[in-house]
C-alpha cells in the first residue's frame, strides 16, 4: 500500500521545510501498521541512565530470545500523536503526560525510564525524521509509539540486565472500523481485565494481551469492542479494551475514578478539563453497570481512539441503545469538537497542552 518516492534522509527531513508527503492513500487510513523511514533507539543498564540516543533506519531489531520483555513480559508502551496543521508547522499534545505515566510504569515493572526531557526529545526526533508520514491536516495523524522494554537476557525471574527505550510512528486515521459512527460494545462479566494491587493502572504490554480473548469473542460476535466491569463486585465500569468511558446523563458527566485498576488516560483527563470549562459537571467516582441504563449518552476517550460515541451497549444479552440519530450525542458532540480543534492547532490553546515543532 505504500511506496517511497525517493530515499528520505534525517538531513533532508530534519527542520527542511519540504512539503512532500509519502505516497500512500492519505484518504483511507484506519489503524494499521505502515513501516514509515526512522525509529529512536536509547539503550540503558540496570541500574544506570538512559543515554546516547539516536535515530536509525526503520527495520526488525535484535533481541535474545532470552530476553526479559519475551519472556516475563517486562515492557510498557505509550501512544501520542502529531498533527499537520495548515500552516505546515506539526504540533503535539501534552508529550510530558506520556513521559510521566511511563516513569511511573516503569517504576511499577521494575524498570529506569528516560527523564522527561529525553523522551520528549526522542519523541520529536521521530516525529521530524519521518515528516513526509504526517497526514494532510484533516486526513489523520501521525501515531507516535515510544515502548520500553527488558532487552537484556534473563533466566530466572528478575529484572532484565538491559532496557531499550524505542520510539515508532505510523500514519493512522480513525481507529474503529465504524469510522466516526457509533461503536458497540458487549459487558464482560466472566474475564477481567485488572485486579486491585496488580498492573491495571499503567501501560504495561500484559494488559493489553490480557483482552485479546474477550475482545476476540465480543468480534467474533459483532461488537466494536469489550467493556470491563470491576472483578471484586463484578458491578463497577473499568474501561474499555483500548480506552475510558464516559457516561453522560442530565448533562452530568461520570467517569470511573482512578484507582489502581484504570488506566489513566490523557485524553480522559483532557476531556475532564474540557468538559469543566465548558461548565459541565463531571463526577469521578464508582459508575454501577445499571447506569449505563439510564444513560443519555456514553462515549470513549483514547489517544487512538480520541472521543467515539457508543451507539450501544448489551449487558447480559439486554442492549440499551444511545445516539439514536446514529452520530454522537450533543455533549460528546462538543466535547470532541473542542478537544480535536485544540489538538490540531485549529484554536487558540489557552489550556497550554500543544507543542509545536
Ligand atoms: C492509545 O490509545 O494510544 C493506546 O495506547 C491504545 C492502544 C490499544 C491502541
Amino acid at each position: 500500500v505504500y511506496t517511497f518516492r525517493r530515499e528520505a534522509t534525517v538531513s533532508d527531513t530534519y527542520g527542511s521545510a519540504t512539503t512532500e508527503l509519502a505516497d500512500i492513500d492519505w484518504d483511507n487510513l484506519g489503524f494499521a501498521y505502515v513501516p514509515t523511514d526512522y525509529m529512536y533507539i536509547m539503550k540503558c543498564a540496570r541500574g544506570g541512565s538512559f543515554s546516547k540516543g539516536e535515530l536509525q533506519r526503520f527495520g526488525n531489531i535484535e533481541l535474545s530470545p532470552s530476553a526479559g520483555v519475551l519472556n516475563y513480559g517486562q515492557g510498557l508502551f505509550e501512544g501520542l500523536k502529531a498533527y499537520r496543521k495548515e500552516d505546515g508547522n506539526i504540533i503535539l499534545f501534552r508529550p510530558e503526560e506520556n513521559a510521566l505515566r511511563m516513569k511511573i510504569g516503569a517504576e511499577r515493572m521494575c524498570m529506569p525510564s528516560p527523564t522527561v526531557e529525553q523522551f520528549v526529545d526522542a519523541v520529536k526526533a521521530t516525529v521530524l525524521a519521518n515528516k513526509r508520514w504526517i497526514p494532510p491536516p484533516g486526513k489523520g495523524s501521525l501515531y507516535i509509539r515510544p515502548l520500553l522494554m527488558g532487552s537484556g537476557a534473563v533466566l530466572g525471574l528478575a529484572p532484565a540486565p538491559e532496557y531499550t527505550f524505542l520510539t515508532y510512528v505510523s500514519p493512522v486515521g480513525n481507529y474503529f472500523k465504524e469510522g466516526v459512527a457509533p461503536i458497540h460494545l458487549v459487558v464482560e462479566h466472566e474475564l477481567h481485565r485488572a485486579s486491585p494491587g496488580g498492573t491495571g493502572g499503567v501501560k504495561t504490554i500484559g494488559n493489553y494481551a490480557a483482552v485479546l480473548k474477550a475482545q476476540s469473542a465480543a468480534k467474533a460476535k459483532g461488537y466494536s469492542d469489550v467493556l470491563y466491569l470491576d472483578c471484586v463486585h463484578k458491578k463497577y465500569l473499568e474501561e474499555v479494551s483500548s480506552c475510558n468511558i464516559f457516561v453522560v446523563k442530565d448533562n452530568v458527566i461520570s467517569t470511573p475514578a482512578i484507582k489502581g485498576t484504570i488506566l489513566p488516560g490523557i485524553t480522559r483527563k483532557s476531556i475532564i478539563d474540557v468538559a469543566r470549562s465548558q461548565g459541565f459537571q463531571v463526577e469521578e467516582r464508582l459508575v454501577a453497570v445499571d447506569e449505563l441504563l439510564e444513560a443519555d449518552e456514553v462515549f470513549c476517550t483514547g489517544t487512538a481512539v480520541v472521543v467515539s460515541p457508543v451507539g450501544s451497549i448489551t449487558y447480559k444479552g439486554k442492549r440499551v441503545s444511545y445516539a439514536e440519530g446514529g452520530g454522537f450525542g450533543a455533549v460528546s458532540q462538543q466535547l470532541y469538537t473542542v478537544l480535536t480543534r485544540l489538538q490540531m492547532g485549529l484554536t487558540e490553546d489557552k489550556m497550554n497542552w500543544t507543542v509545536e515543532l
